[in-house]
């Protein structure tokens, strides 16, 4: 048990680093004009994030090509910069108004409201023209564009999730509609993560139909255990700030089900996912290792 726990820590390190090293040669330096916004840019991408979603990318890739995938490194990248300009417009005054993230003051609070809506607008784009020269054939290229671009949009996208969380605040929340938030606010980045990391492996239609199954319900036991973090752990090991959720009256899983509840909800869901790797055995090991720790993290 121990060693399992010790070996998915390594391969997320591993898949964390690629990342870095990767952000660190495609982000403009802190030096290029106009310093303001690449100092900005780069102070929220290097806060230290945990890397979750470039490494479903490469795992999902390692489950479809049976080895990491040269160049995959750069897909992730990007998603990672998509995910920190979420994080961005997330903080901001007009959405949760956040003053720590990443365990560093967010970017508004360390550089001023207007750079820190350009960064996140900055990020988004230089993301795109990273997903326009990826080293995988074009038609896989244009095929992760199409899917990245519809699971950040409005229609049970990120955006459109993040809209029905901003407009849920107060209310007393149902199932259906916390579903829905959690689905299109986070499940979809999740989900694209995994589907794209597999597109970029060379996926057939029936492979991208499996991994957008298991990614489906991965994402929303991601966000229910975002959750149910944000209730049961203090600010310092967050790095975010702690017990935001009840102080807005957020539409969250444990409002729903409570505590107890939503851990087994997130962990049946994982054990759900896995069923369809089931062709791909041990290749997809590792997508299953990272999986499980979306749920036993503790930040
Ligand atoms: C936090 O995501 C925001 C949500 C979508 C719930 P992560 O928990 O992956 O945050 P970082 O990237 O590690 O900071
Ligand atoms: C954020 O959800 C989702 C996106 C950034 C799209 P939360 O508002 O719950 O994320 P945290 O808890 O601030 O990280
Ligand atoms: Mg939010
Ligand atoms: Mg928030
Ligand atoms: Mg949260």
């Amino acid at each position: 048990m121990k060693a399992m726990i010790s070996d998915v820590k390594t391969l997320i390190q591993e898949g964390a680093d690629l990342t870095d090293k990767a952000l660190e040669k495609l982000l403009p330096s802190a030096d290029t004009i106009p310093v303001s916004i690449h100092g900005a840019m780069r102070h929220s991408v290097f806060a230290g994030g945990k890397r979750l979603r470039p490494v479903l990318a490469m795992q999902a890739g390692v489950a479809i090509a049976g080895r990491l995938p040269k160049g995959i490194e750069r897909l992730g990248a990007a998603i990672e910069m998509i995910h920190t300009y979420s994080l961005i417009h997330d903080d901001l005054p007009a959405l949760d108004n956040d003053d720590l993230r990443r365990g560093k003051p967010t970017c508004h609070v360390a550089f001023g409201e207007a750079i820190a809506i350009l960064a996140g607008d900055a990020l988004q784009t230089r993301a795109f023209e990273i997903l326009s020269g990826l080293s995988c054939p074009p038609d896989a290229s244009t095929q992760i564009i199409g899917l990245i671009a519809n699971a950040i949009g409005t229609v049970d996208g990120m955006i459109g999730g993040q809209v029905l969380d901003l407009e849920s605040e107060h209310l007393k929340p149902t199932p259906e509609l916390v579903e829905a938030i959690h689905r299109a606010k986070t499940g979809a980045l999740i989900r694209v993560s995994v589907v794209t990391g597999g597109v970029y492996a060379g996926a057939t239609a029936e492979d991208v139909a499996r991994l957008n199954r298991f990614g489906r319900k991965a994402g929303l036991a991601f966000q229910i255990v975002d959750d149910v973090l944000d209730m049961t752990v203090d600010s310092a090991h967050l790095g975010k700030t702690a017990g935001k959720d009840a102080a807005t009256e957020k539409a969250t899983w444990p409002a729903v089900y409570g505590v107890e509840q939503s851990l087994r909800d997130a962990a049946q869901l994982v054990e759900e996912a896995f069923a369809a790797l089931d062709p791909y055995g041990s290749r997809a090991f590792g997508l299953k290792a990272v999986a499980r720790y979306l749920i036993e993290r503790k930040n």
